[in-house]
């Protein structure tokens, strides 16, 4: 058989399977709500000194929360089974800018380890690594999800579940992916659907093509998964996304082009960069402390001991002036406690005579 009749249809269906088609709402058809800016850069290392779970302010885990971990070596997303996915969606857009991955990819045939960027008129841009195939990293990208586009391309990578840095560079004039510093492919800006050029949310995770019912799918992937071969472990150290539009706090679509020049913003601080700017203070103050030689740090827990002591003593000077002033209060407060005393013991002869029983009450009478 002919390389034609028999390689390329499978390559093919493999691509049709292959480009987002979801979106909650398509801008080029409907009116939809602003996307939230980033409008800032979101730097993040993975590590289970410092977390145990994603941060829900700026992720959504929206498949197979519970197979990610975290350890000290960053981020782990372990497949065991079929029918798992894992997939985390970051709460913010970018408007242009960088998305940069360190991670290492996980083994396994069919396995793929993913990178996304994804607009809601399904502009897209990829990197994704097939679990088989140790030597190459696929990056791809369509316009407005259309599956007749053939992007595709793979670079040689010196084993691609050691660690590595991917970097998807996009901008209104190209768009670069680099591996390890080098970069590896250069797109050039064209027009709306030919070029993603919309506000992008970050997608990444693990899912296995090799288990598709599609054969083009399970083609692309590299082949079938072999679930007794696995756990398949993607870890990733560190996500850090750099949103090219700065002092903005949401993006919308101004028409129907798909074109950037149609995308509007509103100006401000993000709710993303509000969210940074808290937790770093906090961490300021416990950076400050962790830095302080021992002879400070004693120092400060002295002071705080000594807050606290001061505290004691005054409460207890309090107490004492207290009971001084209180102590006419006091007696007249015995005082009217026995009279109230008196008066409960008489209440108490006067049921046991039966005072206050109650009269003409009989079975069936009503209240
Ligand atoms: C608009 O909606 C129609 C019908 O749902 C769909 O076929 C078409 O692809 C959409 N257009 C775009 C550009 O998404
Ligand atoms: C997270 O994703 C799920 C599933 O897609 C969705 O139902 C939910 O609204 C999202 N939550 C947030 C806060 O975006
Ligand atoms: C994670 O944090 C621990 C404790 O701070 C540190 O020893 C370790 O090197 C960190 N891991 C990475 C991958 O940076
Ligand atoms: C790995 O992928 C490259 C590029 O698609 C291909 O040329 C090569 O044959 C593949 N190697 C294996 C072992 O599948
Ligand atoms: C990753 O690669 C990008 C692009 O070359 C580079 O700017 C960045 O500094 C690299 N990151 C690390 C942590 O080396
Ligand atoms: C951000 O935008 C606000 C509102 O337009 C403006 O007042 C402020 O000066 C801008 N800040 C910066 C740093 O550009």
């Amino acid at each position: 058989m002919s390389f034609l009749r028999t390689v390329l249809p499978i390559a093919l269906l493999a691509s049709n399977a292959l480009a987002q088609t979801f979106t909650d709402c398509n801008p080029l058809n409907s009116t939809c709500p602003d996307d939230p800016a980033l409008g800032t850069t979101y730097p993040e290392v993975f590590n289970s000194s410092s977390q145990t779970e994603l941060d829900v302010g700026f992720w959504n885990t929206t498949a197979g929360g519970s197979l990610m971990s975290f350890t000290d070596g960053g981020l782990e997303l372990t497949l065991s089974e079929k029918g798992q996915s894992i997939t985390a969606q970051s709460q913010f857009y970018i408007m242009f800018g960088t998305l940069e991955v360190i991670m290492e990819a996980a083994p396994g045939t069919g396995i793929i380890s993913s990178l996304v960027l994804l607009s809601d008129d399904l502009d897209e841009i990829d990197v994704e690594i097939m679990g088989g195939n140790a030597s190459f990293a696929e990056s791809n990208w369509y316009g407005w999800g259309d599956q007749n586009q053939r992007n595709a391309l793979y670079h040689p990578v010196d084993n691609v579940h050691n660690q590595h840095n991917y970097t998807i560079e996009w901008s209104q004039q190209q768009l670069i992916w680099h591996i390890d510093g080098n970069a590896v492919r250069t797109v050039p800006y064209a027009k709306p659907h030919e070029y993603p050029q919309s506000p992008c949310f970050i997608r990444f995770g693990i899912w296995a093509g090799g288990d598709s019912n599609q054969e083009g799918t399970v083609a692309w992937a590299g082949g079938k998964t072999d679930w007794s071969q696995g756990p398949f472990t993607m870890k990733v150290q560190s996500v850090k996304v750099t949103d090219a539009t700065t002092n903005v706090t949401s993006y919308s679509y101004g028409d129907n082009s798909g074109s950037y020049q149609s995308i509007k913003s509103d100006p401000g601080e993000s709710k993303f960069e509000k969210l940074m700017n808290k937790v770093s203070k906090t961490q300021a103050v416990v950076n400050h402390f962790n830095s302080l030689s021992t002879g400070a740090k004693i120092g400060i827990a002295c002071g705080i001991a000594g807050v606290l002591l001061v505290g004691i003593i005054g409460f207890a000077v309090f107490c004492i002036k207290q009971r001084r002033a209180g102590k006419r209060e006091k007696a007249l407060a015995d005082q009217s406690w026995n009279e109230q005393a008196a008066e409960l013991d008489a209440y108490r002869q006067r049921m046991a005579r039966g005072d206050f029983a109650i009269q003409h009450m009989g079975h069936g009478e009503k209240y």
